[in-house]
Formats: structure tokens, sequence, C-alpha cells
């Protein structure tokens, strides 16, 4: 026999927000293991602030990551697993370890804000679908991607 899903969210319902959160998913996924990378690669005379702001960020997103995932199963749906099927879900490019220290924070920044924007629409379609829990959910990353990109954006002197 198989279980089904009542939780007064439909199935088209739960599909649609499903499939934003897994795109917040592969984004979160891509920005933890680029700012985990630039901890191990980052260089120069400001070596030790960077390398631990950067572990305080890639040890939220990875707290997160198991958050988003878990709340896509809760909404019935598949969570992506591999290497290919996180890239192809993301928008958010490779790093590239050879960069100075600089361009690397400013890249992340960047690649915060396209998270947020990626967060945000999930958020409007957990809204509009009236699913509270995801949307709870969407609000905490946006806060946290939020900070995080203005204490990346204050590390490189800007406002
Ligand atoms: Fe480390």
């Amino acid at each position: 026999m198989t279980a089904t899903i009542h939780t007064g969210l439909t199935k088209a319902e739960r599909g649609d927000v499903a499939e934003e959160l897994t795109k917040v998913l592969a984004d979160s996924f891509a920005v933890y293991l680029k700012t985990h990378g630039y901890h191990w690669n980052v260089r120069g005379p400001e070596f030790f602030s960077f390398h631990n702001l950067l572990e305080q960020q890639y040890t939220d997103m990875w707290n997160a990551l198991d958050d988003i995932a878990e709340r896509i199963r809760a909404l019935g749906v598949l969570a992506p697993q591999s290497y290919p099927a996180f890239g192809n879900l993301t928008s958010i490019k490779d790093g590239d370890p050879e960069k100075e220290a600089t361009a690397m924070l400013k890249e992340l920044m960047q690649d915060h804000e396209t998270l947020i924007a990626t967060a945000r629409k999930a958020l409007d379609v957990a809204s509009d679908a009236g699913d509270e829990a995801s949307a709870d959910l969407m609000t905490q990353r946006l806060a946290a991607h939020e900070k995080f990109a203005w204490m990346l954006r204050s590390t490189l002197g800007g406002r």
C-alpha cells in the first residue's frame, strides 16, 4: 500500500514549491562548495580573517542543505543527490582556486545575490501556495544570505 499525503496542499502546489526549493538547494550546494574551496585556497596577508569568515558561512550553508532537502521530501518530492544533478539545476559557476583573495570574496558576494533571488522566488511561490513551512524556511535563508552578502561586501570596503 502506498501512503498518501494529506497536508492541505494539493499535489500541484507541493510540486510547484518543491521545484523552486530544489533550485534553492542546488544554488546553496554550489555556493557551499565554492565557499569551502575558497576557505582552503585563499591566500594573502588577510588569510586568517578570510579563512575564518568563510568557515562560518560554509558551516551555516552545510546545515541548511539538509533542512532544504528534507523540506522537499516533506512535500513528497525526491531531492537531487548527485554532482551532475546539482550542476544542471544551478546557474552558479565553479570557483577558481587561482583567483586572488579579494576576487574570491567579490565572486562569493555576487553568488549570494544570485541565491537571494532564487530564494525570493521560492518564497513567493510558497506563499502563494499557502505553504507556510516552506515560506518560513525561505525567509530564514534570505536573512542568512543577505547577512553573508553584507559581510563580504563590507570586508571589500563597501556598505
Ligand atoms: Fe577548515
